[in-house]
């Protein structure tokens, strides 16, 4: 038996908000009341001064399980995602090989349950071996437990390709995820097409390189009645595009990432890959307008795109190096920061983080209410923590975070009636 004490618990598909304590037996909440007497022989958590809130959910993480388990592997991915909060995330299928096979699905699937830290759910390529020529085998894919279909790191180029895509998940109860970026327009550059850009001289990637894929990708939607759903949007004028779309009444759906909504391209250098990611960090008109969509909800959620990569290819020339950085444990103290500047209440940034994506993939949202079992997570909203080799649990430690102070930290982690994660 364990009882939290004293949290300041959040639920907003429960209206609940206030301080209650909370009683867990045999992994199940059987009381949530103002005051809970301790029994002799239970545990006591003590959440004097924390939040309790639903556990996060994570629609997109790189495990880069199998193939690439130097950078992060489905135990060590888990490791973070708990200690960030999350108890469900999406794998991203640009693993080697590609996830485009039922067994390929259900490997991940298995693995995930084995290390039994959170729910580790896979997507689905949408092209074989994401080449952008022959649509995968949807059906059999879903069946298998593919929540969605992503050639991630990729975009679908080929438009027509694009829209039979979007028409046969669509028409089995699924969705396709674009990674919206024409690759004629990006034209190999590394840094948002800015003053920054310029005076470092590193090679420009213009925002319309976004903006017309996802405007692409609206109007397939729209014609074709069909979902689909914008990965890490980054620019305003996208952001822009999928207000109009949604206003059409379009089935589009987009996630942004925390690095997207907290730093800008002033982090590049000419020597640090670490802020080097794909959508590239842009300026703070960008950043200013993801903000204001993910408050108003054109944005339907936050995802992380934890994107490890190993110290030596991080070391590489910055034209050369891989574009993503590790995301799991900063989501949660970049959200704070947007509470305490008032573009969300405590109520939104748990729906963006939590119900949102459950709805979006489909999956019953964490609740904290009774008969439920415990999977929330405990935060100290206050507590400052410095980012560094030691606190980062994923394999990688690529983030240009490093070595600043962040605020707000994850205290404890339940899944599955249990304790997962403690700081
Ligand atoms: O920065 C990124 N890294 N963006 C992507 O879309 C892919 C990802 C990766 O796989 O490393
Ligand atoms: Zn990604």
């Amino acid at each position: 038996m364990v009882i939290v004490k004293n949290g300041y618990m959040i639920d907003p598909l429960n209206n609940l908000e206030g301080k209650f304590d909370i009683l867990i037996e045999n992994g199940v909440i059987t009381k949530i009341e103002e005051s809970i007497q301790p029994f002799p022989r239970c545990e006591i958590i003590d959440a004097t001064e924390k939040i309790v809130s639903p556990s996060f959910v994570d629609i997109h993480v790189h495990f880069r399980d199998p193939g690439q388990t130097y950078k992060e592997d489905i135990y060590t991915g888990s490791l973070a995602a708990v200690a960030g909060g999350y108890t469900t995330v999406v794998c991203m299928p640009n693993t080697t090989p590609t996830l485009d096979e039922a067994s390929l699905i259900r490997y991940v699937i298995e693995k995930g349950e084995k290390v039994g830290l959170c729910r580790v759910l896979p997507s689905a390529a949408i092209t074989k071996g994401r080449k952008g020529r022959e649509l995968t085998e949807m059906a059999l894919l879903k069946e298998a437990g593919a929540v969605y279909f992503t050639d991630d790191g990729l975009p679908v180029m080929d438009s027509f390709i694009m829209r039979k895509a979007m028409e046969y998940a669509g028409s089995i109860g699924s969705f396709v995820a674009d990674h919206c970026e024409d690759l004629s327009l990006s034209n190999n550059g590394v840094a948002h097409e800015g003053e920054i850009a310029a005076v470092l001289g590193l090679p420009p990637l213009p925002p319309e390189s976004e903006d017309t894929m996802v405007a692409r990708d609206c109007i397939l939607s729209i014609q074709t009645g069909m979902p689909v759903h914008i990965c890490h949007i980054s620019s305003k004028l996208s952001v822009e595009i999928v207000a109009w779309a949604k206003a059409m009444g379009a089935k589009v759906t987009a996630e942004v990432t925390p690095h997207h909504l907290y730093l800008t391209d002033d982090e590049l250098t000419e020597f640090s890959c670490n802020a080097k990611v794909s959508p590239p960090l842009r300026n703070y008109e960008d950043i200013e307008a993801t903000r204001w969509a993910l408050s108003s909800g054109i944005i339907d959620c936050v995802a992380t795109d934890h994107a490890p990569h190993a110290h030596h290819e991080k070391m590489m020339d910055i034209h050369l190096c891989p574009p993503g950085m590790v995301g799991l444990q900063f989501a949660l103290p970049i959200l704070l920061e947007l509470v305490k500047k008032d573009y969300l209440d405590l109520k939104k940034m748990v729906e963006v983080m939590s119900t949102n994506p459950s709805k979006l993939i489909g999956i019953k949202p964490p609740q904290i209410k009774v008969g439920e079992k415990a999977e929330f997570t405990i935060f100290d909203p206050f507590e400052s923590w410095e980012v560094n080799e030691e606190t980062i649990l994923s394999k990688s430690k690529n983030t240009p975070l490093l070595g600043r102070k962040l605020i707000g930290k994850v205290k404890y982690t339940f899944y599955n009636g249990k304790v997962v994660y403690r700081d």
